[in-house]
This record gives structure tokens, C-alpha cells and sequence, in this order.
């Protein structure tokens, strides 16, 4: 059994092959493949994964890393694709252009968002032409590449027999958070309903053990102010359970002391923390630093920590596991393949064609919804009818990933531009305009022409 990592040199790989490795009984995995398209980095990587692999875990899995195609995907039954197209500089631009505008700049969401996906669509296609080449028949690509919600729509039209699940952490995320916050320790027994878009969702039921705690998740929230834990608030001084220190530092904290601004005025569902840039997009821009961003904070912590740990390795032969982040991210993957693989049905939410699951948006969306997992694929939990509050904005942000899809296919600036005027983080159609040349500029080496 073989698995492939599509982005072999992802700050996450090394987390996520300890998690492949730690599991590797329900997996039965003989070897793990990188891949990616920048040998120098992956190859860094790759000298920490076989310390992983072989010294720390000692175990008899093989490790490949490779650029060539054919060699990455031969035979393999599962492909985790965690693509960066245009790695932290391009996200460093994406977020920066944006706010120079005035707007939210964020990796995901609004332009920059846009910008993301419009690099990431064909890269993504490929990997898919190359997995059918080469993988076995019954292959499934688990996708994660960002931004998420424009990748599986732009698969869904350009390749719909692809064998392909388009998944997310950042619910994960919220309920680590929300077990932490209400003393549970197993968050497994943890149950929630869910409906959305990638990145712009929220949770309308969630229980523990079959109890709605809702109402005391709520009280927390409106009682602290922010759904973050007191621990964590301590962050920069205490060291964080790692499962948790990504989604807890730095400007992260905004993102958390939005979901209890949010409720405060729509207390009766958990708002994902992305709703933050579509329904606080004034504030967001008002506590930014437009020359310091997330980027930044990623390169000066997470990416330096792992290539700085991984160069002191290389010459003296020691390691410090902190180096690299491990946890929640690479168990969720793990457990996503070993539904498919053991047909085990275990609930995930998932991003799928809508196809009735909530009745009230179009049956072509591209939805976030939960599912039960086995070999055939997600069987999805039809949801009730939304409100329409949820649903227009939901409508608002649908019809603008598919215009920049339709837009980015067809090579039209027309569409693109529509799609930048309808995004709700973007304020008028001159700065959409304006935005959108800037990113045409910044993005020339990544986006097909648009006439
Ligand atoms: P990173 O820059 O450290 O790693 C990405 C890797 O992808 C780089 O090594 C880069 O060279 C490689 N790459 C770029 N283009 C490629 C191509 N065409 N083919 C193969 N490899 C290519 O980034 P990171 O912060 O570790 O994140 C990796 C990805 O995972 C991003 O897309 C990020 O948004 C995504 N992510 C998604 C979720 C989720 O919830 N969906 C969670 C965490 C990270
Ligand atoms: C969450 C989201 C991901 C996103 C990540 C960014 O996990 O679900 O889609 O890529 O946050 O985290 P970072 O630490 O890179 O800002
Ligand atoms: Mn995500």
C-alpha cells in the first residue's frame, strides 16, 4: 500500500507521515512517497521524515522522494495532495495587495483568496490526470491544497469522474478548541452538525456523549469573551499542548475573539472563525499590519523552525521534535484514509456536490456538510432547508467562486472582474478593479491570460 504527498516539502508533511506511521496497522502502509516540484526543499524534509520513519518510530516503511511524476504516483492507493502554488512569497502577496486596497487580505478568503486559487487550479487538475495515469484504479486523492472550496469547485467542472475528496481542519479545529474549553477530553465523543461553503460555515448542532451542549458552549463564550481557553490566552508565555498552538498564536487570537463578536449577534449557531473576514471585513482591515501579515508570522515561526531544525540535524545529528507541528492535522488525514480504506463509516464533514444535501442551494454547489466514510466515498447527512440569512451569503460567495472559476477556465477578465465585484470583502467595483490589476501583475508567472 502506498502513499503519496503531493507537496513533499509542506511544513505539515513531516506531522502528517507520523501520524501515517503511528497508524500504519489500520493503513497497512508499505511505503510513503513525497513529491513536490521544489527538490531542495522536499529533500530537507524528506532527511527529517526518514528520522521519523526509521529512527524515532523504527519502522519498515519505505521512503521515496522524488520530482519525477511517474515515480510518485505508480501503484499508489492514496494521494494527499497539500499543494502551495507560489509558496509563502506568493502568499505573502496575496494578503499584502489586498489590504494595500483597503481590503481583507487572507490566504483564503476574498482577493487573495481568489488570487490562490487562480494559481492552484491547473496544478490541481494535473495532479488529477497524472493520479489516473498512474495510480491504481481504485486510487482516492485526498485534497487539502488551498483555497479548498475554489480547487473543488474548479475539479468538479473540469474533471467530475475524478476520484477526489476536498476536505478541511479548520472545524477540526474549533471543536479541539471547544473541547478544551469545556473540560472534554476525548473529542471524539463529540457529535455536530454543520453546513457551509469551505471556509464559511457553521455549526447548528453539537454534542457530547448524545447531550446538546450548545447552550454551555455558548455561556462560555459570551462569559470569556473569546472562545480561546485561558491557558492558551497565556500562549506566548505557557508551551501549548501542540495539537493546538498553531490555531492559538499569534493573529490567530482576532480570528477566535471573532466567533464570540459574531455571536454576540447571532447567538444561535457557532459561526466558522472564516466568517470573520466576511462579516468583519472593516475591523479586519483596521487591526492589520499591512506589512506584516500571517505570512510573515508563518515564516519567522513555523517554516523557520523546521528548516533551522532540520540544517542543525543534518550537522550535528541531534533533533528537537519541536521542531516540526504534529497532532491534530496528520491524525485527521490519517483517519479520512482509514474510512476509505476499511470501509469503516466514520463521520467527517466533507466538501461535495450539493445534490439535495441542503435543499435550499443550488444541487451543483460545491458544499461543506458531514458524511459518513467507507470505501465507496462519503454518503453524505442531508441537512435541513437554511435560513436566509445563511443562504444569501452563502449564495453571495457561491456564485462569485464559480464566476472566478468560470472566469479562470476561459481565460476571462470579464468574469473575473464580476467575481471580485460580488466578493463581500471587496467594497466597491473600482477597488475590484484596481485589486484585480495588482494581482494580474504579481500573479503573471501563475495565472493563464486573461482577455
Ligand atoms: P508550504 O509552502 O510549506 O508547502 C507547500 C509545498 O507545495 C511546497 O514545498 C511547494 O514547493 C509545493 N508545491 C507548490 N506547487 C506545487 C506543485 N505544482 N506540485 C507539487 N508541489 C507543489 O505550505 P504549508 O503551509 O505547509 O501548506 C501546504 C498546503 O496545505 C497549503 O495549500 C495550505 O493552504 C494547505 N492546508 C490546508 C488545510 C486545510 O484545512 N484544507 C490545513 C492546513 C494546510
Ligand atoms: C486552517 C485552515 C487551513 C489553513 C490554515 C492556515 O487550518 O483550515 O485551510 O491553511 O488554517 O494556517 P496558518 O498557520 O498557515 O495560517
Ligand atoms: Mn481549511
Amino acid at each position: 500500500m502506498i502513499i503519496t504527498i503531493v507537496g513533499g516539502g509542506s511544513t505539515f508533511t513531516a506531522g502528517i507521515v507520523k501520524s501515517i506511521a503511528l497508524r500504519r496497522q489500520e493503513l497497512e502502509v508499505d511505503e510513503i512517497r513525497l513529491f513536490d516540484i521544489d527538490k531542495e526543499r522536499q529533500d530537507k524534509v524528506g532527511v527529517l521524515v526518514d528520522w521519523i520513519l526509521h529512527e524515532d518510530l523504527k519502522c519498515d516503511i519505505k521512503l521515496t522522494v522524488t520530482t519525477d511524476v511517474e515515480t510518485a504516483y505508480t501503484d499508489a492507493s492514496f494521494i494527499f495532495a497539500q499543494m502551495r502554488v507560489g509558496k509563502y512569497a506568493m502568499r505573502e502577496q496575496d494578503e499584502k495587495i489586498p489590504l494595500r486596497h483597503g481590503c481583507v487580505g487572507q490566504e483564503t478568503c476574498g482577493a487573495g483568496g481568489m488570487a490562490y486559487g487562480m494559481r492552484t487550479i491547473f496544478p490541481m487538475i494535473k495532479v488529477i490526470d497524472d493520479a489516473a495515469k498512474y495510480a491504481r484504479p481504485d486510487h482516492w486523492i485526498l485534497n487539502y491544497s488551498n483555497p479548498a472550496s475554489i480547487v473543488s469547485e474548479a475539479c468538479r467542472r473540469l474533471r467530475p469522474d475524478a476520484r477526489i475528496i476536498n476536505i478541511c481542519d479548520m472545524p477540526i479545529a474549533i471543536i479541539d478548541m471547544v473541547a478544551a474549553a469545556l473540560g472534554i477530553k476525548n473529542k471524539k465523543e463529540i457529535v455536530y452538525d454543520y453546513f457551509g461553503l469551505n471556509h464559511f460555515g457553521w455549526f447548528t448542532s453539537i454534542e457530547h456523549n448524545g447531550k446538546d451542549i450548545m447552550n454551555e458552549l455558548r455561556k462560555y463564550i459570551m462569559d470569556n469573551e473569546i472562545l480561546l481557553p485561558e491557558a492558551y490566552l497565556q500562549a506566548n508565555k505557557a508551551a501549548l499542548p501542540k495539537d493546538t498552538n498553531r490555531h492559538a498564536k499569534g493573529s490567530w487570537y482576532y480570528v477566535w475573539k471573532g466567533v464570540y463578536e459574531i455571536m454576540q449577534n447571532f447567538p444561535d449557531t457557532l459561526p466558522n472563525t472564516y466568517l470573520n473576514y466576511y462579516l468583519q471585513q472593516k475591523e479586519f482591515v483596521e487591526h492589520s499590519d499591512p506589512t506584516h501579515t500571517r505570512a510573515n508570522e508563518v515564516m519567522e515561526s513555523r517554516e523557520k523552525n523546521l528548516f533551522e531544525g532540520i540544517d542543525r540535524y543534518i550537522k550535528t545529528g541531534e533533533i528537537d521534535e519541536n521542531i516540526f507541528y504534529a497532532g491534530s492535522h496528520g491524525d485527521w488525514i490519517a483517519d479520512l484514509a482509514i474510512a476509505l480504506k476499511n470501509d469503516t463509516k466514520a463521520r467527517f464533514l466533507v466538501i461535495v456536490e450539493n445534490r439535495g444535501a441542503l435543499p435550499n442551494m443550488p444541487y451543483d454547489a460545491m458544499v461543506e456538510v458531514p458524511a459518513y466514510i467507507g470505501k465507496n466515498g462519503p454518503e453524505v447527512i442531508a441537512q435541513k432547508p437554511i435560513p436566509l440569512f445563511q443562504q444569501g451569503l452563502m449564495m453571495q460567495q457561491l456564485n462569485c467562486e464559480k464566476l472566478l472559476v468560470e472566469g479562470c477556465i476561459e481565460g476571462s477578465y470579464q468574469k473575473v472582474l464580476e467575481a471580485f465585484t460580488l466578493n463581500k470583502t471587496i467594497p466597491s467595483m473600482k477597488v475590484a478593479k484596481e485589486v484585480l490589476d495588482d494581482l494580474i501583475e504579481a500573479n503573471k508567472e501563475y495565472w493563464p491570460e486573461l482577455k
